[in-house]
């Protein structure tokens, strides 16, 4: 049984993210979405906000589990059972980055290897962080998000705006 986690800090999930849950979803018996609750970024929504938008934009597949982690992510792939971590690349500029992890990760944990899946090239451009900025100048995020989800964002960049 192969079971892939697919990490990430998704604040918040976008379609970029979507994309890769479903194609790793029909490659994997079982893929966990790992949710990372101590990075050092500051996030616009708390962990349990991010993994409840997940669990909504996921319900329709199966066998995908969203859990929160803390820590290292090789920690909490061996607490997984699994054994892929799942990695999407954008462009070119990701990839440094996401070697450096890779190795890192496969130094500490040589059972786990890293796959990289490339982004639908419609989705090549998106990122959470640009997709907050857009938010806060209250702009259209419908390319870029579920409605659902650009909602929530709206909402809280809004509350953000207002009390800040
Ligand atoms: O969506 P992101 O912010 O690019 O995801 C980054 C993530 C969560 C994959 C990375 O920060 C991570 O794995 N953090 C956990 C801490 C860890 O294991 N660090 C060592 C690996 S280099």
């Amino acid at each position: 049984m192969t079971v892939a986690v697919y990490p990430g800090s998704f604040d918040p999930v976008t379609l970029g993210h979507m994309d890769i849950i479903e194609r790793t979803a029909s490659m994997m018996d079982r893929v966990v979405v790992g949710v990372l609750q101590n990075s050092s970024k500051t996030p616009l929504f708390s962990v349990e906000e991010r993994v409840k938008m997940l669990e909504k934009v996921t319900s329709h597949l199966d066998n995908v589990e969203i859990r929160a982690f803390n820590g290292l992510l090789v920690d909490f792939v061996h607490d997984c059972h699994a054994n892929v971590i799942v990695r999407g690349l954008r462009a070119i500029t990701d990839f440094e980055y996401e070697l450096q992890m890779a190795h890192t990760n496969r130094v500490m944990a040589p059972d786990i290897d890293t796959i990289f899946l490339t982004t639908n090239l419609n989705y090549s451009y998106v990122s959470s962080t640009i997709v907050k900025e857009i938010a806060s100048f209250d702009g259209n995020l419908e390319a870029f998000l579920y409605p659902d989800i650009a909602k929530m964002v709206k909402q809280k960049s809004q509350s953000q705006r207002k009390n800040g």
